[in-house]
């Protein structure tokens, strides 16, 4: 979180961004390491600055305590250099997905269209429209408090969300004309989501994360459907585990796309890509 430190408060027009403050509060700092927060200075600066008084503050310090996460305390998480709003149950975007984002950018162009699959606060959408100028972005997730809070973030970009399975809400229309498609789909393996950390499972949805037997239950319908909805030369990409790319890559090729594994060692992160050929 220590990006997020750096971003001023999350507060609409009218309400004032607290003074800065470079030095955590020591008190602080200590109540949060106590409760077994590692980053707590970082922490207790995303805290301070999401708060409008000292009372509020303290409502914040006591949610995060008692261990809920702290993007959900403040409502929102710096993501791929901006901040991206997250509702409490909605996946909170994760720093390596920014991997993604790097590599879908380049690929895309004004005018172009992108569909956010499995958008969740539609994070990915967002930062893609961010990085270009007059994107056209579609979102959807199969959860309604995901598409509330994609719609919001989405509304800066022009965006719009959806619920639905996978495609199925989204304009048939857009079939045969879209330039990229992201969908960083839930990809842990059932029998591991009982491994993730406790932030994850006892606050993220079950449905959030849980991917199917091998994890790739939702990956292999995108690669399914991803021919129909890509323009020639069109792209789609998702994130995966390092151990998972074969059969992720395997499943792209399977439906008639170019596929290409990417990983980047320093974030941990994995991606495949599949591009429609000309
Ligand atoms: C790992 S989260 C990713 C969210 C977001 N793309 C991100 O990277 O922060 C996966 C998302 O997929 C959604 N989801 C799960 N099954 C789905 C389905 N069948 N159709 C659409 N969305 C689904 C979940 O609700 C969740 O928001």
């Amino acid at each position: 979180m220590a990006d997020a430190a750096r971003l001023s408060a999350p507060y609409p027009d009218g309400v004032p961004d607290p003074v800065p403050d470079p030095v955590p509060d020591p008190a602080l700092v200590a109540r949060l390491r106590a409760a077994g927060c590692v980053f707590a200075e970082e922490e207790a600066e995303v805290l301070r600055s999401s708060a409008a008084s000292p009372g509020h503050l303290e409502q914040l310090v006591r949610r995060r305590v008692a261990g809920e996460p702290l993007e959900y305390v403040v409502g929102w998480v710096a993501f791929d250099g901006g901040r991206v709003e997250v509702d409490p149950g909605v996946f909170v975007p994760r720093q390596r997905t920014a991997y993604l984002v790097e590599l879908a950018a380049p690929l895309l162009t004004r005018g172009d269209t992108v569909l956010d699959l499995c958008c969740g606060t539609g994070a990915l959408g967002l930062a893609l429209a961010r990085r270009v100028a007059g994107l056209v972005v579609h979102a959807g997730d199969v959860d309604p408090a995901a598409v509330a809070c994609a719609a919001r973030n989405l509304a800066e970009v022009g965006g719009t969300a959806v619920v639905g399975d996978l495609a199925s809400a989204l304009p048939p229309v857009l079939r045969g004309t879209v330039a990229v498609i992201v969908a960083n789909v839930p990809y842990v393996p059932t029998g591991a989501v009982a491994l993730m950390p406790p932030e994850s499972r006892e606050h993220e949805p079950r449905g959030t994360v849980d991917g199917g037997p091998d994890g790739l239950d939702l990956l292999r319908r995108v690669a399914g459907l991803a021919p129909a909805w890509l323009r020639p030369g069109g792209t789609v990409l998702s994130e995966v585990s390092l151990a998972q790319a074969p059969a992720a890559r395997d499943a792209f090729a399977h439906a008639g796309l170019v596929a290409t594994v990417h990983h980047d060692e320093e974030r941990e992160a994995t991606v495949v890509s599949g591009r429609r050929s000309l």
